[in-house]
C-alpha cells in the first residue's frame, strides 16, 4: 500500500513517521517544492528504521508527482502554517492557490486516492478540493476533528485525572478556534457521564482550552503543532488502508446531514476503504445544533471568499 504526504514541513514529516512507524504502508512518498528538502527529511527518517525497526520505504521528491504515481492515499500538508498571533482563516488567500495546484497534480498519477486534506483553512480547503476536482464526495476527507478530539480528550484526562484512554471524547463543528463545538455533553470516563467526575465549570474551561489547543501550541512553539497532527493523519490513513470502520470525526462534504448542505464541516463518520463511508447522527440537542448553525454560518462565510478570489 502506497501513501504520499504533500509537504515536507513538521506535519508532513511526522505523517510519515507515524506510518512508519506503525507499519501503516509499505511505501511512503514525501513531496516538497523547497529542493533537496522531501529527499533529506525521507533519508532522516529512513535512517531510523533500523534503530525502531519499521519495513517503510519512505522516500523523497522535488516537486515531481510521478514518484507518487497509484498512490491509495494522499495526505496534503502544503502551505504556510500559522504563525503566533495568526488564525487559520488568515491563510486562505495563500493556501487556495497551493491547495488547488496540489488535487490537480495529484490526481493526474493516482486518480483513484482518497484525498486527506489538512491544510488550513482546513474546512474551507476540503470544500476547495472537493469543488475543484469533482471527485465522488467520499474520497476527499478533512483531518480536524480527530486532532481537536484528542485535544479534548487531553484536557479532559487533566482535569479528570484520568488516563486519556479511559475518555471518550468529540469535537464536531469546523477546525477553527471559535467554530469548533467540544461536545461535553456525551464526553465520558469508561462510559460514564464527565459531568459526574468535574463541575460544570471546569467541564466549560476545558472546552474553551479545547478550542484554542492549536493557538496556544503555535504561541509556545512559533509555529503549528506537528505530533498530534502527525499521529491523526496517521490514525487515518489506518483506517482507510486497513478498512477498520473506525468512527471519527472529520470534514466530509454534507447535503443536508445535521441541517447543512453545501458545506465541508466536522461530523462523526465511518472510515474505511472507500474514505469516509457513512455520516453518523449523533442527535444533537437543541443548543448543540445552534452551534453547529453557527459553525456553519462562519464556515460557510470562508468559503465564499473563494468565489470571491474566483478559485473556484
Ligand atoms: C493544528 C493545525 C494542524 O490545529 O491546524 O495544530
Amino acid at each position: 500500500m502506497k501513501v504520499s504526504v504533500i509537504g515536507a514541513g513538521n506535519v508532513g514529516a511526522s505523517c510519515a513517521e507515524y506510518i512508519a512507524l506503525n507499519k501503516i504502508a509499505s511505501e511512503v512518498v514525501i513531496l516538497d517544492i523547497k529542493p533537496n528538502f522531501a529527499e533529506g527529511k525521507a533519508t532522516d527518517l529512513m535512517q531510523t528504521a533500523t534503530l525502531n525497526g519499521f519495513n517503510t520505504r519512505i522516500s523523497g521528491s522535488t516537486g515531481d508527482y510521478s514518484k507518487t504515481a497509484g498512490s491509495s492515499v494522499v495526505v496534503i500538508t502544503s502551505g504556510i502554517p500559522r504563525k503566533p498571533g495568526m488564525t487559520r482563516e488568515e491563510l486562505i488567500g495563500i493556501n487556495a492557490g497551493i491547495v488547488k495546484d496540489v488535487t490537480a497534480n495529484i490526481l493526474k498519477y493516482s486518480p483513484e486516492a482518497i484525498i486527506i486534506v489538512v491544510s488550513n483553512p482546513m474546512d474551507t480547503m476540503t470544500y476547495l478540493a472537493l469543488k475543484d476536482s469533482k471527485l465522488p464526495k467520499n474520497r476527499i476527507i478533512g483531518m480536524g476533528g480527530i486532532l481537536d478530539s484528542a485535544r479534548f480528550k487531553f484536557y479532559l484526562s487533566n482535569a479528570l485525572n484520568a488516563p486519556a484512554s479511559d475518555i471518550n471524547g468529540v469535537v464536531i463543528g469546523g477546525h477553527g478556534d471559535t467554530t469548533m463545538i467540544p461536545l461535553t455533553r456525551l464526553a465520558t470516563n469508561t462510559g460514564v457521564p464527565v459531568s459526574q467526575f468535574i463541575d460544570a465549570a471546569t467541564l466549560q474551561k476545558v472546552a474553551a482550552d479545547t478550542m484554542v489547543g492549536g493557538a496556544t501550541l503555535t504561541g509556545m512553539l512559533g509555529t503549528s503543532a506537528w505530533y498530534a497532527p502527525g499521529a491523526a493523519v496517521a490514525a487515518l490513513v489506518n483506517s482507510i488502508v486497513n478498512d477498520q470502520k473506525k468512527l471519527f470525526p472529520c470534514c466530509v462534504y454534507l447535503d443536508g446531514e445535521y441541517g447543512q448542505k453545501d458545506i465541508c464541516l466536522g461530523v462523526p463518520v465511518v472510515i474505511g476503504k472507500n474514505g469516509w463511508e457513512k455520516i453518523v447522527d449523533y442527535k444533537l440537542n437543541a443548543e448543540e445544533q445552534a452551534a453547529f448553525n453557527k459553525s456553519a454560518d462562519a464556515v460557510r462565510s470562508m468559503n465564499s471568499v473563494l468565489s470571491e478570489m474566483k478559485v473556484i
